[in-house]
């Protein structure tokens, strides 16, 4: 990755069909890696109350939770587009506490992009963020701060109705203005029909092979969250067992006199 990616970068890559890349980081070893990757779009989601923070779901994760991880992710990565998610709450009690949440994010973490969880309903929400130039990300599908709506992480969009709403709602956040969407957790059929029928791109989580580009929970992926490991992830990583092994012999080597070597770490 020779350039800073922009959200012009990720329209130009859908356009010539090339696949983009996107995953979580939450600190600067991560993001320091990811860029090295060349991995083009880096979100610090709201999965760190999960995966971090060790929250049952992303609900309790606050404004400064995210602009705190920002700041770490910000330093380790100079060319990805860095995204900072939206959390709950934060942006839908009005327009003005969305801009000025949105804002923080931006000025305060470092972010250039912020991402949102909804259609439609928040269609002024969102185009209020734009008008303050702020480029938006999308979220449709399965939502995660709307679990209690739901009552379930089950795949979204299988009924007709349900369907129908998240191919209208994915057009109009397109008329909107915002730049790509994430589809998390639906049929592979609906998200390549999205996909087709919009001109901005979609970043699929549980959505299939025919998105415009894909995204993981770096945690998951490297299998350093091992609680629970949705169908929809890959890993391609054990670091949970890496870690546990190098503990384990840290600890080994301590309690026989192994380390530290008295050459080779001592003064
Ligand atoms: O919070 C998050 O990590 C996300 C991704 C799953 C897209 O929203």
């Amino acid at each position: 990755m020779e350039k800073k990616v922009t959200t012009a970068t990720l329209m130009e890559m859908k356009q010539k069909g090339e696949k983009i890349t996107m995953l979580t980081a939450y600190d600067y070893p991560i993001s320091y890696i990811t860029e090295k990757a060349g991995i083009e779009v880096v979100l610090i989601g709201d999965s760190l109350g999960n995966v971090v923070l060790g929250y049952d779901n992303t609900l309790p994760v606050t404004v400064n939770d995210i602009i705190y991880h920002t700041k770490a992710v910000v330093r380790g990565n100079k060319k990805s587009l860095i995204v900072a998610d939206m959390p709950f709450l934060s942006y839908k009690i009005s327009k003005e506490e969305a801009v000025r949440n949105a804002g923080r994010m931006i000025q305060e973490g470092g972010a250039s992009a912020v991402k949102v969880e909804g259609g439609a309903e928040i269609s002024d929400i969102i185009s209020s963020i734009i008008k303050a130039d702020i480029p938006v990300m999308g979220h449709l599908g399965l939502t995660p701060q709307a679990i209690n709506q739901f009552g379930s992480y089950k795949t979204r969009g299988v009924d007709k109705k349900e369907a129908q709403k998240i191919i209208s709602d994915a057009k109009e956040l397109e008329k909107l203005g915002v730049f790509a969407i994430v589809l998390e957790k639906i049929p592979l059929e609906l998200a390549k029909k999205i996909t087709a029928s919009i001109s901005i791109p979609t970043i699929g989580i549980g959505a299939g092979p025919f998105c415009d580009g894909q995204v993981l929970v770096t945690y998951d992926m490297l299998g350093l969250f091992s609680k629970f490991l949705p169908k929809f992830v890959k890993k391609y990583a054990d670091l949970d067992k890496e870690i546990t092994n190098a503990f384990l012999a840290f600890s080994q080597e301590v309690k026989n006199g192994k380390f530290p070597d008295k050459d080779k770490h001592s003064f």
